[in-house]
């Protein structure tokens, strides 16, 4: 096997500790790798004024592949506050690393399996008919990542070339045209075509890949006409042209999100824009155990660049324990999915297997799987911590 170099952003927090536990469960799998470190964070904001600094940018410029533990991000006036004095005249606003490293590289498919594991506690389960069913949740959510309401285009008092513009739209001149322009927040929607078509590509050559039988389009188009109306008009062309064998469904997100508790087995491939994306993709990760439990892969196919992480954050109340006891599957995940991308598929199933054999045996639990609240103590109650959960998982393999 060809030996790789992966890029570690261990971040802030907790990122640093599941980080450091998913590279041990890669190199107990035989994953040929080195790591180079690659600074990003809070603690960068705080000293250099700048939370992705561009040596980092360079780093995963040249080496691709990162895998990323997770950030703090924290309101505008606690940045400031926190910034070192001799950086707080300089006029910084600070802004997220992760959308920045999203914009830079241009990761705008972002894949989140959400998958449950047979034997963990905190599988969703519904009354069936006269018993408790368990339903098995198999659904990989595509979000695009760069564009709609994260797209950061928005005023407050809006410039006077954009309030005029506004204005040409009747249904703002009819609803509001009498509110003072300093009183309007606008925040826009905007989707391209090129990428909300690679989104949905990247959607159904998945399903296909990995025989799903559906890709759901979860927007919005009977109401948001214009962007979730061309995601659904684009999804439409490109299965009758490219996918027939795979069924197109059209949900919209607040009916998804009832509809997730309701009946998740059926659904496979979820695709959505950026807002409605986070939110299924939430939705979907709490029947499967929630933040502990889930992985995400952010990707630039065309320049083979791949950032994976969890979605949690960097969960500042337990990063200071002495013995860390937080759950290290969502990052193990997401570093299988960094194997994925890699094609080193056997590695990947070696260790979705040692995983999914912890969980089914039940003996080692971390303290979300105990349903415990977050406290040292969990420890003597039973929980393991990080460490033992990787080394549990490390044994299997
Ligand atoms: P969070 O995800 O850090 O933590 C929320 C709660 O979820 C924790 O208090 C804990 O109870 C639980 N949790 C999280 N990860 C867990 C794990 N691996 N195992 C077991 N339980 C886990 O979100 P929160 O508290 O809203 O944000 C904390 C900081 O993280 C903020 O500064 C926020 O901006 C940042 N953040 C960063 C993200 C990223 O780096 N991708 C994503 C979300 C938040
Ligand atoms: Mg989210």
């Amino acid at each position: 096997m060809k030996k790789r170099t992966i890029v570690a952003l261990p971040g802030d927090g907790i990122g640093k500790v599941v980080l450091y536990a998913s590279i041990k469960v890669l190199a107990a799998a035989g994953f040929n790798a080195d790591y180079v470190e690659g600074d990003i964070g809070w603690e960068f904001w705080k000293k250099e004024g700048n939370p992705l600094p561009e040596r980092t940018i360079n780093l995963i410029e040249k080496h691709k592949i990162a895998l990323f533990g997770a950030i703090t991000s924290k309101p505008k006036d606690d940045a400031f506050n926190e910034l070192s004095e001799e950086l707080k005249d300089k006029n910084l606003v600070y802004s997220s690393p992760i959308v920045g490293l999203r914009q830079h590289f241009g990761l705008d498919i972002c894949a989140r399996p959400c998958k449950s594991y047979k034997g963990n506690p905190l599988n969703f389960i519904r009354n069936g008919k006269n018993e408790i069913e368990e339903p098995n949740v198999d659904v990989v959510i595509f979000r695009q990542n760069t564009e709609g309401l994260y797209g950061g285009v928005e005023w407050t008092n809006p410039p006077d070339e954009v309030y005029n513009a506004l204005k040409t739209h009747p249904k703002f001149l009819k609803n509001f045209s009498e509110v003072p322009k300093n009183e309007l927040s606008i925040s826009t929607r905007i989707f391209s075509k090129n990428a909300t078509e690679r989104i949905l590509r990247a959607a159904f050559e998945y399903a296909k890949k990995y025989n799903y039988k559906s890709v759901t389009v979860c927007e919005k188009p009977n109401v948001i006409r214009e962007t979730s109306g061309m995601m659904f008009k684009l999804a439409q062309e490109i299965q009758k042209n490219d996918f027939p064998e795979i069924e197109l469904w059209n949900t919209n997100i607040d009916a998804q999100m009832m509809w997730l508790t309701k009946n998740p087995e059926n659904y496979g491939v979820i695709v959505a824009g950026n807002m409605f994306g986070d939110i299924v993709s939430d939705g979907f990760a709490g029947l499967i155990g929630g933040l502990g439990f889930a992985c995400s892969a952010q990707f630039n196919v065309e320049k083979g660049i791949g950032v994976f992480e969890p979605t949690h954050g960097s969960a500042p109340k337990y990063a200071d324990f002495k013995v860390s006891i937080v759950n290290p599957i969502a990052m193990i995940e997401s570093a299988c999915m960094m194997l994925d991308f890699l094609n080193e598929k056997e590695i990947a199933e070696k260790i979705r297997k040692a995983v999914a054999e912890v969980i089914l045996e039940g003996k080692v639990k971390t303290y979300d799987m105990m349903k415990l609240s977050g406290r040292q103590n969990v420890i003597e109650k039973g929980a393991v911590s990080t460490e033992e959960m990787a080394n549990a998982i490390i044994e299997k393999l």
